[in-house]
């Protein structure tokens, strides 16, 4: 009973392997993007009504700034931009165009990474909409507006560190002195940069920053680890190993993340790789755009106490009709394998991942097994592949003899059964739990609680 945890993960690598599975391996750590951040820069948009302008200032302009960010195609700045014609369909008006994207489920505006609008906020949205967005009254001052002052700036990057960073990862262009030039075609390009590990066996992580450089068209990056054989400095389209774990992660939004005192995240040892996946959404199609962008990290000189990596949930067993809809993939890890965990662990932060034809996500615990005490862990109600986000937990506790339920969910609208790999067009249905200390697992061997 006791090698049961182990010698499942190692029967579902096995099995994996041919598929194309990413199989578990061992690390992580969250990224501070949680649902919830606010990317609004507080610029009150010109001649606009003043509920319209508050509203466009909090929750759109913090990407949708007069040179926009993140990728996004146009400025929400003022009422000449809010009339032009929309980058992706020159027939539609901006306005228009945010009329459908707030009620866009799939795609929803703002993104899923961010809080979603309220519905007070959607009421005034579609106000503006129907009465065809109307200029500012004459004579009417924003000043006044609660909402109105300029929000101060999150500290984010290396300079806001506690610690001095040790490391970067970094876009690159064929030589890695030279930023990568993102070409004019990028509109949804998924650029993956590899290094050989630069850290010692054994070594951990303090803390991490993010470094977006060319902000106009970085959308989002992820950090994995992967133990099979890489070409240092390669720059390419990302065919991930099947072994690649999510290390860390940034999105609009998201901040530094620093280790509790007493905490280090492991880094796996020399004969490992980083592989840096950046998204990069150059929709205006720039020419001049150039990149480093990537994360710089503080490696710790001796380990601290408690060591912190990626235990995987999730299932490999997916196969969704065609036309379904609102098929569920459920699985639980149970009572009998968290039982060989030699004491609780710490759950610092949710990664979950499916692929395109996800619409839910879930993890809940039940507590001592018992499914009528179910409590969210993570719940992701609208799913956006190209806004996935790590969900960091604060008082998360997973004790031996819970069990830890996950279920993913899926529309497929083709007219052929879509199942689990590692190609976009295949699914997935993993949650990665950066948790702590690894000490209270029953083996070193890679941690994964996927059953089928
Ligand atoms: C975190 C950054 C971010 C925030 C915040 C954000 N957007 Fe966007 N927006 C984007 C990106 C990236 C795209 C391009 C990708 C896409 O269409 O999904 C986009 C696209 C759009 C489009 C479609 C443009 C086209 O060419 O079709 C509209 C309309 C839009 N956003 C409206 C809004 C509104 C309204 C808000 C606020 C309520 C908002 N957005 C908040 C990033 C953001």
């Amino acid at each position: 009973m006791r090698l049961a945890l182990v010698s499942i993960a190692l029967l579902l690598t096995s099995a994996c392997d041919g598929d194309g599975d990413p199989g578990p391996t061992d690390s992580g750590v969250p990224t501070d993007a949680p649902p919830g951040t606010d990317t609004g820069t507080g610029v009150v948009a010109g001649d606009v009504p003043c509920e319209v302008a508050d509203i466009l200032a909090d929750r759109c302009n913090g990407c949708h700034a007069d040179t926009p960010r993140y990728g996004a195609p146009m400025p929400l700045t003022s009422h000449a931009a809010l009339h032009a014609a929309t980058v992706s369909d020159l027939s539609t008006s901006v306005y228009e165009m945010m009329g459908r994207r707030i009620h866009d489920t799939s795609q929803p505006m703002p993104p899923t990474t961010s809080t979603p609008l309220s519905p007070d906020e959607v009421a005034a949205l579609d106000a503006y909409v129907a009465a065809m967005g109307p200029a500012r009254p004459a004579g009417d001052s924003c000043e006044a507006a609660p909402d109105a002052g300029v929000m101060p700036p999150p500290q984010v990057g290396p300079e806001h560190l506690p610690c001095t960073p040790t490391h970067t990862f970094l876009a690159h262009g064929p030589s890695t002195d030279a930023p990568f030039e993102v070409p004019a075609t990028a509109s949804n390009l998924y650029q993956c940069f590899t290094f050989r590990s630069p850290f010692a066996a054994g070594a951990q992580a303090t803390a991490f920053a993010p470094v977006i450089d060319d902000e106009r068209v970085v959308h989002h990056w992820i950090l994995y680890r992967t133990e099979t054989p890489q070409t240092d400095g390669a720059v390419g389209p990302c065919n991930m190993p099947n072994d690649a774990a999510f290390v860390m992660g940034w999105a609009p939004g998201g901040t530094n993340t620093v280790m509790p005192a007493d905490v280090g995240l492991e880094l796996g040892g020399p004969d490992d790789y980083y592989l840096l996946q950046i998204h990069y959404w150059n929709v205006a199609g720039l020419t001049d755009s150039t990149d480093a962008s990537g994360v710089a990290i503080c490696a710790a000189d001796t380990p601290r106490e408690n060591e912190a990596g990626v235990l995987w949930l999730g299932s490999p067993r997916i196969d969704i009709p065609a036309r379904a809809t609102d098929h569920v993939v459920e699985n639980v890890c149970p009572p009998l394998l968290t039982n060989q965990l030699l004491g609780p662990l710490t759950v610092m932060s949710s990664f979950p991942h499916m692929h395109q034809l996800g619409t839910k996500f879930i993890t809940e615990i039940h507590p001592s097994g018992d499914a009528s005490r179910a409590e969210t862990l993570v719940e992701i109600e609208r799913w956006d592949f190209n806004n996935q986000t790590s969900y960091p937990h604060v008082g998360r506790t997973l004790n031996p003899g819970d069990a830890i339920a996950t279920r993913c969910t899926y529309d497929n609208p083709s007219d052929t059964t879509v199942s689990f790999g590692e190609r976009t067009e295949d699914e997935m249905c993993f949650n990665f739990l950066t948790v702590y200390p690894l000490s209270n697992f029953p083996s070193a061997e890679r941690r994964a609680c996927l059953i089928f």
